[in-house]
């Protein structure tokens, strides 16, 4: 099909909190190289995004922090549009779901569907919580998961084995908030019967996407389609959110899965009065970019509710990324376990581009991967700075040294087979980085540019123009040699700018300030032409396009993620309310962590203890204050693990004690170590105890 309009989305991401480089990875800069490359071939495109302000996890957020959900959804609107401005995302518009357009656009949408008789009206017994005097949304409910027997399972989704849960899958299901367990209430929802689209959807991705979607996407949608489609609730009872626009329906709002992805279409609208030619009409090529927790919605719920609707195109794909795992662990935002991209921002000022290069180089495209700072390290350094900051920085120095600043001649009809080849490579790598990016695949687009920075390199090494002009009388009988490979060396760092502006626009900026060209010449028709930089023309003189990231700053970004760890962990433990939080720091089976030296190793004291005595923490349901005695003295430890044991069952028991841990209160009690435990996949905890009786005091090694 012959398009004539892109619209592209980036997932709006929930107003609860900052958004983290997994974020970044997973969607919005993938989603951000795509617009910035269609741009670049002058197409006709917007790229939209904005807040997803309603919900339960905003609600939860407010809980956390003690302030209103409109409190929660304008700071963090805030945050996040500033850090993805500031990492140079170049959404056509951001908007927000609170914005009075949207909220008229969503219920205009669920009315027609409504008097189209699009929804079934059912009264249902819900699960409330009888203590907080709420029915509970599905986040707030918490079980044992039954397909893997994750104890903390949500109401819509097991975080432990990813699949997509109703509260009543779940295993005896309690409150998030009090605890407490569930009672049922009748009150009454619309829902959209999605099994009624199963044909439709069949028909449209089944048979139609099995080549062109990703297979993570294409498989996610084909086993939900395999096990057959339910009718799903469209509207929640909540206090927050857009109210469903009937008469009698107080109390009840649209639920957040149905008013976001409209969240789209409001931000278009509220972007530009041709809002309709870019949803409506046939040669509209729509991408849906996000993350693989929204696949169902995007691939399924959402074209099912524009199908129902009628009159919109659908998405032509929907290239969901995976997800970015930190240091070797999940990112967890309760656990405070991830790089947040304002802070990013605030350290390391002006490295948006590094940053960029490294999420794009190590995408998880195909499967979850890992971002670590020794990593980030390498990569900057070895690749963006040793590979394509040096070849443009040769080029410039060489250029000044041996050609008077200015670009010199070609000569064209005394070009060699070496010359010949590169001038091949350069128009080789417009269609692979073309051809990588339509089709999704960023890290090869990415790999390619890099290639020719790499072939570059080498064609320079080869012809050593620097040997040429060893001395005067030597460059003036080789200058027309040396102009030639100048003069290619200009050129290809002319081209490598255009390659690279949608992966990296603000080296492609510096690189242009540098040349003295306008940015026009960024446009993508002009990659592969070895004429963009005229004879003669002078240029500025050389200055590095990337700097080194040192090893105190690797050290410094690490010990930060293990200070907010502990911050985080300590103030779950100190503060038993949030069980929603709590479940997700009880999540068993954590993934494996980091390879650490010995000399790593060798700095943990573990040592063998004995309990002498136990009791309960006042007003902590969780923790015990233990005496253990130590060998030489004994020690007083807080330890977490009161819903497990009674003080009566471990006194005498011997145990492992991290003994050097540095001492911290808890419930105005200074703790000085630690006791080790195993934990269970069902969350049972167990000593990690000597076999045989050892001394008190004897080291664990
Ligand atoms: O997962 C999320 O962060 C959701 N807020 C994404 C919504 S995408 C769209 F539908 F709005
Ligand atoms: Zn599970």
């Amino acid at each position: 099909m012959d398009y004539k309009r892109h619209l592209v989305t980036a997932a709006l991401p929930y107003a609860n909190g900052p958004v983290h480089i997994g974020h970044l990875a997973g969607c919005y800069l993938p989603a951000d190289i795509y617009v910035r490359y269609q741009r670049a071939q002058k197409r006709d495109v917007k790229f939209i995004c904005g807040s997803d302000e309603h919900g339960v996890p905003i609600t939860i957020r407010a809980m956390r922090e003690g302030v209103t959900p409109q409190d929660v959804v304008d700071k963090y609107n805030t945050i996040i549009k500033d850090s993805f401005a500031g990492m140079g995302i170049s959404f056509d518009i951001y908007s927000r779901t609170s914005n009075k357009i949207h909220q008229e656009t969503s219920q205009a949408f669920f009315k027609k569907l409504y008097d189209d008789g699009a929804f079934e009206e059912r009264e249902s017994e819900q699960y409330y919580d009888a203590e907080k005097d709420v029915f509970l949304a599905d986040r707030y409910i918490i079980g044992t998961c039954p397909n893997c027997a994750n104890p903390n399972a949500y109401g819509d989704q097991c975080e432990k084995c990813g699949s997509t849960l109703s509260p009543e899958q779940l295993i005896e299901p309690r409150s998030a908030l009090s605890n407490s367990p569930l009672v049922k209430k009748a009150t009454t929802h619309w829902y959209f019967p999605l099994n009624k689209y199963e044909d439709f959807l069949k028909e449209w991705i089944v048979e139609g996407k099995k080549d062109e979607w990703k297979s993570n996407v294409y498989g996610q949608c084909k086993s939900w389609l395999d096990s057959g489609l339910q009718p799903r609730a469209m509207t929640r009872d909540s206090s927050w959110g857009v109210p469903v626009p009937l008469p009698g329906a107080k109390g009840k709002v649209l639920y957040v899965w149905f008013d976001a992805p409209i969240g789209y279409i409001s931000a278009t609208k509220e972007l530009t009065a041709q809002w309709s030619d870019y949803w409506c009409k046939e040669d509209t090529k729509l991408v849906h970019f996000i993350g693989k927790d929204n696949i169902v919605f995007h691939c399924i719920i959402f074209p099912a509710m524009l199908k129902a609707h009628g009159g919109f195109v659908l998405p032509e794909n929907v290239p969901a990324n995976e997800f970015l795992n930190i240091e070797g662990e999940k990112v967890s935002t309760s656990r405070n376990w991830a790089v947040w991209v304002d802070e990013y921002i605030k350290d390391f000022p002006d490295q948006q581009d590094a940053l960029r290069y490294v999420l794009c180089a190590n995408a998880p495209e195909s499967k979850d991967n890992d971002f670590t700072w020794k990593d980030f390290q390498d990569r900057v350094n070895n690749e963006l700075s040793a590979v394509l900051g040096n070849f443009e920085n040769r080029a410039f120095v060489l250029m000044h040294k041996l050609c008077k600043g200015r670009v010199p001649a070609l000569h064209a009809d005394e070009i060699n087979d070496m010359d010949k080849a590169l001038m091949a490579d350069i128009r080789d790598a417009k269609t692979k980085v073309e051809n990588a990016i339509e089709s999704y695949k960023f890290r090869e687009g990415l790999a390619e540019v890099i290639d020719l920075a790499r072939k570059g390199n080498k064609y320079l090494q080869d012809n050593a123009p620097w040997s040429l002009a060893k001395t005067p009388e030597l460059q003036e009988a080789n200058q027309k040699r040396i102009d030639i490979c100048m003069h290619l060396c200009l050129q290809l760092t002319a081209n490598l700018a255009i390659l690279l502006n949608p992966f990296l626009p603000f080296t492609a900026g510096k690189m242009c300030k540098k040349m003295k060209v306008v940015e026009r010449m960024l446009e993508w028709e002009n990659a592969g032409r070895i004429d963009l930089l005229k004879v003669n023309y002078p240029l500025l003189p050389p200055e590095l396009l990337f700097r080194k990231i040192e090893d105190e700053e690797v050290a410094t970004q690490v010990q930060k993620l293990q200070d907010n760890l502990k911050k985080a962990t300590q103030a779950i433990v100190e503060n038993s309310t949030a069980a929603a939080v709590k479940a997700e720091q009880e999540t068993p089976l954590a993934a494996p962590k980091a390879t650490i030296t010995f000399d790593d190793f060798a700095k943990i004291d573990l040592r063998v203890g004995t309990i002498l005595k136990a009791e309960k923490v006042e007003k902590a349901d969780k923790l015990l204050k233990l005496e253990v005695d130590m060998g030489t003295e004994v020690r007083t430890i807080v330890s977490g693990i009161a819903m497990h044991f009674s003080p009566e069952e471990i006194i005498g028991k011997q145990v492992s004690v991290v003994a050097n841990l540095a001492p911290r209160k808890m419930r105005g009690i200074e703790s000085n170590g630690m006791i080790l435990m195993a934990q269970n996949a069902d969350g049972k905890l167990i000593f990690v105890s000597p076999l045989a009786t050892a001394d008190n005091g004897s080291e664990v090694k």
